[in-house]
């Protein structure tokens, strides 16, 4: 399975924050953004990532990231030099995809819960049309949203509708099966001039292939789109953090315990940030 990161977008929401910066690129508490989002697919063992984002951001994410192989994986990077929407990620990434199925995760969406590796892992076999994950939320209206009936099959799905059917919010985390990729092309742009991620997966949901999973209590969903919702993630981070002694999102110690890299090289990346308390941590970690 390939993975790709879309961190695209102008940022409008969070201006003047995103004036000069892009927005993944901005601090969640101790890390940037896209930690957050590379740390899921990373837990879901996927090794092959693709970053997307504008022309003039992409190079913060290559001088951030690099190739990847610090972390044991790969990391590319394609430009999408307008905002045209979420789908279009799977033609940019059309190469990167090849024939292989794919999960998406866009670069502001934080998950966070001990469960995540496992729902992650469960879910990546044997797919066959799309996966959606829903997060019940207080304010449905800001997202996708999805209604499922009594049995937890998805019924409908509606971009940020008026009145939305239900409190589950379609969260920033899909997987395809390799026909995405036609089928995103075929999507035409919605009013707002975009390429609908939400026009994509009720082409499957007619085809009778979209599986909704609900990512239930076991997962902290946050997505980082207002000035208070970053705020409240840092803040969550740095609470559960400091009060449990975990890192959240800590890439290198992903990258360590899921056999990525050796305890050597670990230690080895935490001397380099030897300075900061993130270097400490790295370097227990791979003496423990
Ligand atoms: C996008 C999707 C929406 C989804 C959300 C999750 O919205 O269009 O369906 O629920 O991400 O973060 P956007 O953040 O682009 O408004």
């Amino acid at each position: 399975m390939k993975g790709i990161v879309l961190a695209g977008g102008s940022g409008t929401r969070l201006h003047p924050l995103t004036h000069a910066v892009s927005k993944q690129i901005l601090p969640v508490y101790n890390k940037p953004m896209i930690y957050y989002p590379l740390s899921v697919l990373m837990l879901g063992g996927i090794r092959e990532i693709l970053v997307i984002s504008t022309p003039d951001h992409l190079e913060l994410f290559r001088v951030l990231l690099g190739d990847g192989s610090r972390l044991g994986i790969n990391i590319d990077y394609a430009e999408q030099p307008t905002a045209n929407g979420i789908a279009e990620a799977f033609f940019i990434g059309e190469k990167h995809i090849g024939d292989d199925a794919v999960a998406l995760v866009l670069g502001d969406n934080i998950f966070h819960g001990p469960d995540m590796s496992s729902i992650l892992r469960g879910n990546m076999r044997n797919i066959d049309g799309c996966t959606l994950f829903g997060a019940a939320v207080k304010d449905p209206e800001r997202y996708g949203v999805g209604e499922v009936d009594a049995a937890g099959n998805l019924l409908s799905i509606e971009e940020k509708p008026k009145r939305p059917r239900s409190n589950l919010a379609i969260t920033g985390l899909y997987l395809y099966s390799n026909d995405v990729v036609e089928i995103a092309r075929d999507v035409q742009p919605s009013q707002r001039g975009e390429r609908e991620i939400t026009d994509v997966n009720k082409v499957y949901l007619e085809m009778g292939r979209a599986r909704f999973v609900d990512l239930g209590s076991g997962v902290t969903w946050i997505d980082t789109g207002t000035h208070d919702s970053l705020f409240e993630a840092g803040e969550y981070v740095r609470v559960l953090e400091r009060s449990q002694g975990v890192r959240i999102a800590c890439l290198e110690e992903i990258a360590f315990r899921s056999g990525f890299i050796d305890a050597e090289t670990c230690f080895g990346l935490g001397l380099d940030m030897g300075g900061s308390n993130y270097g400490q941590y790295l370097m227990e970690i791979s003496s423990e």
